[in-house]
């Protein structure tokens, strides 16, 4: 196992990654000026640690106040770059639910599951958790305008929270591929939308050669702002589970940011005696678009190669992850691993998470596709049935409607989907669970037809 990495700094500063070098924690930049590696946020360790650290945490649920009532800023402690709490932004965020899946349990081959679904936040998805995060320190930098290339889920929470901190949101979107639920909430907040005509990994590079010119901040999770927000999720995990850690922690992976906060969230938390082990960090892609995975796979983890990334589930398809050093980091400090999953293992397992009551968007079922197969290997990487898990939902069932509804219609197609355009070419998925709708006639006896056939088949 790799040796952990050094969490604090006798200072507060963003340190590279790969040289180490310390740059000031109110410079607009992403990357070293040194190596041109990526940064982290760092802090003096915390005075407080261990138990009165997590006792100051659990009061605040009880509080009024605002920041005490966010799900980020709860744990404020962790993540101080701030200089003084009346610069804090909050929606509020956070606060998401650990959910037991015993359907979904059963499908994987374990015992118990459980899921952790942040799409239970104000926009939806994940994003929310370093959103909140990001645009606060676009608040103390004095910025008017911030900036993200998206896939869609980013995109809605950037301009939420830019809109309502004053700030003019920009928002770079693939011009086919984005979920038009997702899409309505850039409209809907303000945001000014551009539909590129490329590929998320396109529009990332031409807002990383703009930026600077039209000085405008960008909200990627290349930000290490970001990921300071984004940590919180570990934290409000941890204390959810009495801070007795999961054997593993299983995620969706695209551009990798989640993951990576994540490693350092627990890293930090180790640190501060307030992780009772090392869950191992399992990174799911989507096999269309899964350039870390097979670079694990290959045994090479320390090289990427970029891929041109197809898949149905839009929010994942990246090919050239930007924090994926960072995430990698995670994964060989926790012991964990990378792999990826089919299109039909997706559409499968979001089906069987539906059947749990619980719903998701197609990028958060790689988890437990991913489960059910590692459940069932022979391999190292293989799941024990007794393991505890915690498999982490990104995005709300609603962000992506077209793609349910499609499935259960056995109607979903491996490729070629569009917004504007449904070209229904590509080969079709099998849609094992499907619940198509039954049309009737307005006929009492129709209806009554219809609804005592599925009561007599249950
Ligand atoms: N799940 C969902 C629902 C997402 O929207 C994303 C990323 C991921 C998983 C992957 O997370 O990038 O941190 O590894 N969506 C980004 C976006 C890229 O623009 O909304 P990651």
């Amino acid at each position: 196992m790799a040796q952990p990495w050094e969490p604090w700094h006798v200072s507060r500063g963003l340190r590279c990654i790969s040289c180490g070098a310390l740059h000031g924690l109110r410079d607009v930049i992403y990357r070293c000026g040194a190596c041109g590696d990526l940064l982290d946020v760092v802090y003096r360790r915390p005075g407080e640690t261990g138990a009165a650290l997590a006792a100051r945490f659990r009061v605040r649920q009880v509080s009024d106040l605002a920041i005490d009532r966010s799900g980020v800023w709860r744990f404020r402690e962790m993540l101080p770059f701030y200089d003084d709490e009346s610069q804090i932004i909050t929606y509020p965020e956070g606060n998401t639910p650990l959910l037991d899946a015993p359907r979904c349990a059963q499908y994987a081959g374990l015992r118990r599951l459980r899921f952790k679904h942040l799409g239970f936040n104000p926009t939806g998805s994940f994003k929310d958790y370093g959103m909140v995060a990001g645009v606060t320190q676009a608040r103390i930098l004095g910025m008017r305008a911030v900036a993200c290339a998206s896939t869609g889920n980013t995109s809605a929470s950037l301009a939420a929270y830019a809109t309502r901190a004053g700030m003019l949101p920009i928002v770079l979107v693939p011009e086919t591929g984005v979920s038009f639920a997702k899409l309505s909430q850039s409209l809907d907040y303000g945001a000014l939308t551009i539909m590129v005509r490329g590929d998320f990994d396109q529009a990332q590079a031409l807002l990383r050669r703009l930026a600077p010119r039209l000085g405008i901040y960008i909200l990627n999770s290349v930000n290490p702002f970001r990921l300071e927000g984004q940590k919180t999720v570990m934290f409000e995990l941890m204390e959810q589970l009495g801070w007795r850690a999961p054997d593993r922690i299983v995620v969706p992976g695209g551009n990798l940011g989640n993951s990576s906060s994540f490693g350092k969230a627990l890293r930090e938390l180790e640190d501060l005696g307030l992780l009772s082990k090392r869950p191992r960090l399992t990174i799911v892609q989507a096999r269309g678009a899964a350039p870390l995975s097979e670079a694990y796979e290959s045994g090479h983890s320390e090289r990427l190669v970029r891929v041109h990334a197809s898949t149905l589930a839009t929010a994942i398809k990246i090919g050239a992850p930007v924090s994926w050093k960072k995430a990698a980091r995670a994964v060989d400090w926790s012991d964990g691993w990378v792999t990826s999953v089919s299109e039909q293992e997706i559409a499968d397992a979001k089906a069987m998470i539906g059947r749990d009551g619980i719903g998701c968007e197609p990028a958060s079922a790689t988890t437990l596709a991913a489960l059910r197969r590692l459940a069932s290997e022979g391999t190292d990487e293989r799941v024990d049935p007794d393991e505890t898990v915690v498999a982490i939902l990104t995005g709300n069932v609603l962000k992506d409607p077209d793609y349910t509804v499609r499935y259960h219609q056995s109607a979903l197609f491996e490729e070629h989907r569009s917004e504007t355009k449904i070209i229904e070419s590509g080969s079709p998925l099998a849609s094992a669970f499907a619940n198509p709708p039954v049309i009737v006639d307005a006929t009492e006896s129709a209806l009554a037809d219809a609804i005592e056939a599925r009561m007599h088949s249950r």
